[in-house]
């Protein structure tokens, strides 16, 4: 389990994270979010033990994590920035790194295959492409089997198939059991991964919740042709509903698709098209992370 508590980091006049109580638990995906700059590396990086906080706490497994006996085989991390010798081979930094998490060669063969870059092991990291390095950090975070991962914003720079091929990872890290928290200032990105949201601006909490429940707070939408859009325009709204005509479409909210389209038969208009608008995920994250 990951918790942080009144997490408060400021440099200079900056509050670059303030305040922030969350948590993160084992079994789930948690997505955390926000737009740039809102403090989602300055947060992980206080987890993982790289930046003092001014105030508060930052756990893992109940301590910080410079109080955890074996981190390296509690907590996997992939960070922002670069994490091996460019002149080294992917396979070389692996084994190194192995050493310090008591991994096993056996394993670092087996991430390589995993992680998609066995054929690439002996290139020299510096040749590799963002995407490839990111898939060498996460094999870096899993080299100790930790049941904690905390990943910051790892889609950057990997293509579609990278995508899914870290979602299939991660989820079932978490069916497995284990705890991961992963960041992005994209929900989009992460919608078909997360079973939690976290979202933060400006260093506070917006929201935490299932990724279920922020469908949930989506205004839902219909879209109504037919064959008198002012008519039916006038009619909606006479039943309470809110309605914006573009070119013959009415974006209607308020009502349900049922009532609209008892509305439409009522007033003897034939209908062309009646929808219900999914709900557009970005749109509710960018209006919850504003500032
Ligand atoms: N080492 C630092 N020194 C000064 N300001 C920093 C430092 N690290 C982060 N900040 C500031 O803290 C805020 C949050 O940054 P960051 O945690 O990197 O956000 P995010 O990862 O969400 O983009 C920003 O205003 C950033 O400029
Ligand atoms: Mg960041």
């Amino acid at each position: 389990m990951i918790e942080t508590i009144e997490l408060t980091k400021t440099y200079g006049k900056v509050r670059a994270v303030d305040g922030l109580s969350f948590t993160a638990r084992p079994g789930r995906v948690t997505g955390f979010l926000g737009l740039n700059g809102s403090g989602k590396t300055t947060t992980l990086r206080m987890l993982l033990g790289l930046t003092r906080p001014t105030s508060g706490r930052a756990l893992i497994d109940g301590v910080p994590f410079a109080a955890l006996d074996r981190p390296l085989r509690q907590v996997g991390a992939v960070l922002e920035q670069g994490i091996s010798h460019p002149g080294q081979s992917g396979r070389a930094h692996l084994v190194a790194q192995a050493i310090l998490a008591r991994a096993s060669r056996s394993r670092v063969d087996l991430l390589l295959e995993q992680v998609g870059l066995a054929e690439d092991a002996h290139r020299r990291t510096g040749d590799y492409s963002l995407g490839m390095r990111q898939r060498l950090a996460v094999a870096t975070a899993l080299l100790g089997e930790p049941p904690v991962l905390i990943f910051d914003e790892p889609a950057n720079g990997l293509d579609p198939e990278g995508i899914a091929w870290l979602r299939g990872l991660l989820r079932d890290h978490a069916q497995n059991g284990g705890t991961v928290l992963i960041s992005s200032h994209l929900l989009a990105e992460l919608a078909q991964l997360i079973d939690d949201v976290v979202i933060i601006a400006n260093g506070q909490i917006r929201r935490a919740m299932p990724l279920e429940e922020l469908y949930g707070l989506a205004v839902q939408r219909l879209r109504v042709q037919g064959a008198d859009p002012g008519r039916l325009s006038r009619a909606f709204e006479g039943a309470g509903g809110k309605v914006v005509e573009v070119d013959e479409v009415l974006e209607v909210v308020g009502l349900s698709a049922r009532e609209a389209g008892e509305i439409a038969f009522a007033e003897g208009v034939p209908l062309y098209e009646l929808t219900i608008e999914t709900a557009n995920l970005e749109q509710i994250f960018l209006e919850m992370a504003a500032a």
